[in-house]
């Protein structure tokens, strides 16, 4: 039941995404991602929450970005992906690159939704290798995470 009730509410936080994107985006959301749900305004993505989230608590622009040979990102790369930096030393199938997240074009709403609540299951189902972290964020927060990513 609690992961019915969290998916209804991840529904509603889609939907207040789609209503929302339409100022941002030109509404490029589909009926399909928009549940015609009467409280959709309820819950909304919030871009200045989001970019406090991204920039200052989950930090996904340290991974997400290229860096020159002194650490530094690179500017004009944060948030479009790079080579990772380091490998652990015990077996694991290590990516060596992270992918671009800005404007999350191969995402859905619903799957980036997805992706950011139970702990970095991807589109296709599986999860993300590690060190992409397992986030659990609330379908709120998630909402906002996405919200200001699609500015980007
Ligand atoms: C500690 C490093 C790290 C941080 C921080 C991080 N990521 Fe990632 N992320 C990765 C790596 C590495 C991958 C590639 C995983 C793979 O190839 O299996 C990845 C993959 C992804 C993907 C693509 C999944 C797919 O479909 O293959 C998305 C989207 C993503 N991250 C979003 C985010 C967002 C949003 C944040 C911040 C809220 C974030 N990441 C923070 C390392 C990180």
């Amino acid at each position: 039941m609690t992961s019915l009730r969290g998916w209804s509410r991840a529904a509603l936080c889609v939907a207040g995404i789609a209503m929302s994107g339409s100022a941002w985006l030109g509404g490029a959301v589909t009926a399909q991602q928009a549940p015609a749900a009467p409280a959709a305004a309820e819950v909304r993505g919030n871009v200045e929450h989001g970019r406090y989230l991204v920039e200052s608590v989950a930090m996904c622009g340290e991974c997400h970005s290229t860096r020159d040979p002194q650490g530094n990102i690179v500017a004009g790369t944060k948030f479009r992906g790079g080579a990772m930096p380091a490998r652990v030393p015990w077996p694991a199938d290590w990516p060596v690159m992270t992918p671009a997240i800005a404007g999350l074009p191969a995402y859905t709403d619903i799957q980036a939704v997805r992706l950011l609540t139970q702990g970095a299951i991807r589109r296709d189902g599986t999860r993300a290798r590690a060190p992409m972290p397992r986030f659990r964020m609330s379908p709120q927060d998630a909402a906002d995470v996405i919200a200001f990513l699609r500015t980007q």
